[in-house]
């Protein structure tokens, strides 16, 4: 049987899509379908009509009596001919043809719409929003989905390969201890109880490695109500997995291959590099967990020179620096604003130091150049200090020093924002740099309560060699946890759970979770495990992010066909709305107060 599997097997009104059609197909009888894109008038009696469908644009020369406006559905046949010499328009795939001797079917007649479908002008996102159908119909919108179409389908493969198995998990679900706030859904059989929707399919993974599935993954629906953002939605796409007998390192190669699969798909002659840091190392050099190594400005330890320093805010556990290469023209006001934006950031605040020539100086740069520095706290350093500030972080003249001082932490975040914010490339950046972020610490700080909170989720298996650091030492021990970032967006996370009850039970206990809690809240995950749970570990990747990246899209809601708003809202359909009275009481709900 001759089964159609591709574009130019179409079958129905159309024989070809508007953008396939080259010199190729002269002399062919076609019909084409799709939108008015848009019309000129040639002369009395000849017009063209750009037709325009999901793959492209083809000219077709209509009479002008023919009642055509932009955004009808028409189906055009007519010959495929050469246009006039001079006529060729090098910007369309398609642009050294056109139809000729058209026959113009109207198949629907179309309102003016609210923005400019053919030219992707800006236009405001409200609008875009609220008919987001016809801004779908824009060719960048369309490249995106069918770009994300792509995507899906070489994760997919690439799974399947890997001896994956997909199998679908309910979003009618209870809830999990994955920290974020949870969306909920009334029973209306079981008045007054809930579902939840799941934050993601973690526990039903874990417990698909309990029934032997062994290898498991899912392009899952996961569902946060937590604060939008351009990376965030409620509503969001997981390439989840989870795989039994399984290391870190065998975790990490699946999603590489992944990984490898989808760029080789979508692009042409992917550039990419995929790399491995401790989470240690990447506070060290970049000042963040999920670093954008797209660019140098390395954070540096300045903690040495200034070991014996007599400037009281340098007496502190960590003191560390970015060098802003020919910074040092940055005006006095910009530099204030970055005094005040590390404040914000929670360090004391900032110090800065122009580096800038001297012929007279005995201070010289790594390369031989001689200069002074220029900065507030310049009287409190000795001349030592000042000369191995320059050495150490390796200054020219011209550049700018910004150097914080204080806790480990917040010094190294502080200055990882400020590295982002005054050094970060834009999209038109487009290097992939994959970076795997590894040994994260089991445990992010503690809550109001002075619980230590667990850094990916309670389920994560700490290091063996830290296991006994549990009890004496907590916020030491490292986990089994492991996140994908490119470009500085976290990509995914992911880790090697826990199987054994016992460590299972050390690790509540440290985070403050009693026996009677754990049951409560995952009395049925502790009850699986109780079965011969194996070994297992597992890793999720945020398709939104991903797609958005390989799109160069820097929102999440341009590659995402119905988004929400930054305030939760569906402009299209309106929701969410009120329920009627009797909705209500149906589902055994009262409300106070009302939607705004
Ligand atoms: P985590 O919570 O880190 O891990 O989520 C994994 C990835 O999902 C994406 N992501 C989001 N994308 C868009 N909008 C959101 N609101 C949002 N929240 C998360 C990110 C993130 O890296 N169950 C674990 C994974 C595991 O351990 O296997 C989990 O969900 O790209």
């Amino acid at each position: 049987m001759n089964v159609p599997d591709r574009l130019d097997r179409a079958r129905g009104l159309r024989t070809r899509w508007c953008g396939e059609l080259s010199g190729d197909d002269l002399g062919q009888q076609v019909s084409v379908c799709g939108w008015v894109s848009r019309r000129r008038e040639h002369s009395s009696h000849l017009a063209f009509l750009d037709v325009r469908d999901r793959t492209g644009i083809i000219q077709c020369v209509i009479d002008t009596s023919l009642d055509l406006k932009s955004e009808y559905v028409v189906q055009v046949t007519g010959t495929v001919s050469p246009r006039p010499e001079g006529t060729e328009n090098h910007d369309l795939a398609t642009g050294n043809v056109e139809l000729t001797s058209c026959v113009v079917d109207v198949l629907n007649r179309a309102d003016t719409p609210p923005f400019s479908i053919h030219k992707y002008a800006e236009s405001d996102e409200t609008v875009r929003l609220r008919y987001r159908y016809l801004d779908l119909r824009r060719d960048r919108m369309l490249g995106n989905l069918v770009l994300r179409s792509k995507i899906n389908t070489a994760a997919r493969a690439a799974m399947v390969n890997q001896g994956f198995v997909e199998v679908e998990t309910p979003l009618l679900w209870t809830p999990t201890p994955e920290g974020a706030r949870e969306f909920a859904v009334p029973s209306r059989l079981q008045k007054g109880a809930f579902y939840v929707l799941p934050q993601s399919p973690q526990i039903a993974k874990q417990l698909l490695m309990v029934a032997g599935v062994d290898r498991y993954f899912q392009i899952a629906k996961c569902l946060r109500d937590e604060d939008l953002r351009s990376d965030r939605q409620f509503e969001f796409t997981q390439l989840d997995l989870e795989a039994s007998f399984v290391s870190a390192t065998d975790i990490i190669e699946i999603v590489n291959e992944v990984i490898r699969k989808i760029l080789t798909e979508v692009m042409d002659n992917p550039e990419f590099s995929i790399s491995i840091l401790s989470w240690r190392a990447a506070m060290d050099r970049f000042g963040s967990d999920k670093p954008d190594m797209r660019f140098g400005m390395e954070l540096k330890d300045l903690s040495e020179v200034f070991s014996k320093t007599s400037f009281r805010a340098f007496e502190a556990p960590c003191v560390k620096a970015i060098v802003l290469q020919d910074g040092a023209s940055l005006s006095r006001s910009r530099l204030d604003n970055l005094t005040i934006r590390s404040k914000e950031l929670g360090a004391q605040g900032l110090v800065w130091i122009k580096v800038l020539p001297d012929e007279n100086s005995n201070l010289t740069t790594v390369t031989g150049d001689r200069v002074v520095l220029e900065s507030p706290i310049y009287k409190f350093l000795s001349d030592a200090e000042k000369s191995d500030l320059v050495q150490v972080l390796e200054v020219n003249s011209g550049d700018l020093i910004l150097a914080v001082a204080g806790e480990y932490r917040i010094t190294c975040e502080c200055l990882g924002q400020l590295r982002l914010e005054v050094g970060r490339p834009g999209l038109e950046e487009h290097s992939l740099i994959f970076v795997w972020v590894v040994d994260f610490p089991m445990f992010d700080g503690r809550d109001d309560q002075g619980n230590l909170q667990a850094a990916h989720h309670p389920f994560t298996m700490p290091h063996t060699e830290d296991l006994d650091l549990l009890d004496s030492d907590p916020l030491a021990v490292r986990s089994q946890a492991y996140d994908l970032v490119l470009n500085g967006w976290e990509l995914g996370s992911g880790s090697i759970r826990i199987h054994s009850a016992d460590i299972q039970s050390k690790v509540f206990r440290t985070l403050g979770i009693s026996p009677e809690q754990a049951e409560e809240r995952f009395g049925f995950l502790l009850s699986a495990f109780k079965y011969g749970a194996p070994p297992h570990g597992g890793f999720a990747v945020g398709m939104d992010r991903l797609v958005a990246l390989l799109a160069k899209e820097d929102n999440i809601r341009e590659v995402i066909a119905f988004p929400k708003t930054q305030s939760g809202q569906d402009l299209m359909t309106g929701a969410p709305k009120e329920l009627s009275t009797k909705n209500l009481a149906e589902l055994g709900i009262g409300v106070s107060g009302k939607a705004n």
